[in-house]
């Protein structure tokens, strides 16, 4: 039996199918139905509802935050971030190369630009290291921030991701980002669940997102939310995703450009539910990956691992292949075969819109590139 068929057999046997295995698909196991139907009787579907507070609510539980607040999807929950952070259409954001379209896209939304700087090989997240040598090059502090040297425009926040659930060095980035004072905004949106040091991803920077998408550890259809323990921050985050609109029994009067960002009452149920099941599924996730470690050092395939001080939710697992010529194959063989692996990202600046970006030297981005496929990895 080649490594291969031997990993085959391995999914097919945890999954206990020989159907096609996706990368990521949801469970409903719990409450989401009851929750659901309660819903649908109170008439209550839309914009606002018990759930859509107890959701918030389980958000701050789970994460610490002081103020949690929920939102359509995950990258309005991004926007909105860097929007509280101070960004300003004509700024500039740091942020990796190597993540899904949405970080990005949630800067540009901003009318802001990003900056892309390497990412560090054992996290697969932005590189402090990055961020302090750009910074010694083109940063310049003036009374009202961080100005980039290079294009005399002000850095108004640096946007980390926690690639795949696995938190990056944040002590040190939020070291880096506080010395240049740069507000850090965490894109939490895969690490729902993984911890850095005892505390939760997204809670450490001004403000951090989360994604509760259909392929998410969680998922509420779409949704997102985002997290502060800025208390006063955390109400103007509600306020501007409700439109800004000034509280009146009858009134309409909105005192700045707000956004229709609120979550349904609807998925708010079926995340409440979710969020109930957290902790069971990630352990099934943990032990998933505990025993794929076992198989992959076996095979000797590199197999993702959390890394000391962190906790990771192994949203999505991955392997790291020798090349691209073994990723490839690899690729192949495993989705002929029914079961479904994935290439991670393009790197952000090969997009059209965003291949004139400035940008540092991108090597460990690149060698990442070329080498991580992700594998399935539902809960079981
Ligand atoms: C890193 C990252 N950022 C942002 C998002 C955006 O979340 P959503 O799809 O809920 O808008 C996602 C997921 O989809 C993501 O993986």
């Amino acid at each position: 039996m080649t490594s291969i068929d031997q990993l085959i057999s391995f999914i097919r046997t945890q999954y206990k199918t020989d159907q096609f295995i996706p990368l990521h698909e949801p469970r409903f196991r719990g409450n989401e139905k009851k929750y659901l139907m309660e819903t649908i009787d109170s008439t209550f579907v839309s914009s606002v509802g018990a759930y859509v507070d107890q959701f918030e609510l389980q958000m701050q539980e789970i994460t610490g935050a002081t103020k949690a607040v929920a939102v359509v999807n995950g990258t309005a929950s991004l926007q909105v971030a860097l929007r509280l952070a101070g960004v300003k259409a004509g700024e500039e954001v740091i942020t990796q190369a190597l993540t899904f379209v949405a970080t990005v896209n949630a800067i540009a939304y901003n009318n802001a630009a990003p900056i892309f700087l390497d990412v560090d090989l054992d996290t697969m997240g932005l590189s402090p290291k990055a961020v302090e040598a750009f910074l010694e090059q083109f940063g310049e502090l003036r009374e009202e921030g961080c100005y980039n040297k290079s294009t005399g425009k002000r850095i108004a926040a640096c946007m980390p991701m926690h690639t795949f659930g696995f938190p990056v060095h944040l002590d040190e980035l939020i070291s880096v980002c506080e010395k240049w004072r740069i507000p850090l905004v965490e894109d939490a949106a895969e690490s729902l669940g993984s911890y850095y040091k005892g505390k939760h991803t997204g809670s450490m920077g001004l403000v951090g997102g989360f994604s509760f998408n259909g392929n998410k550890t969680v998922t509420c259809g779409g949704g997102g939310a985002l997290i502060t323990n800025d208390l006063d921050l955390g109400i103007h985050a509600k306020y501007l995703t409700t439109t800004a609109k000034q509280p009146h029994p009858y009134e309409f009067y909105h005192d700045e450009l707000g956004y229709n960002y609120r979550m349904p009452n609807l998925n708010a149920a079926l995340a409440c539910a979710q969020l109930e099941m957290l902790p069971t599924f990630i352990d099934d996730k943990r032990a998933l990956a505990m025993d794929y470690a076992d198989l992959f050092r076996e095979l000797g395939i590199k197999f993702r691992e959390e890394l000391p001080d962190t906790k990771a939710n192994y949203w999505l697992m991955c392997v790291e292949l020798n090349n691209k010529i073994e990723r490839e194959e690899f690729l192949k063989v495993t989705n002929e075969n029914g079961i479904m692996t994935r290439p991670i990202w393009q790197l952000m600046y090969r997009l059209p819109m965003y291949q004139h970006c400035q940008k540092d030297e991108q090597n460990n981005a690149e060698f990442l590139e070329q080498r991580i496929v992700n594998i399935p990895s539902s809960v079981r």
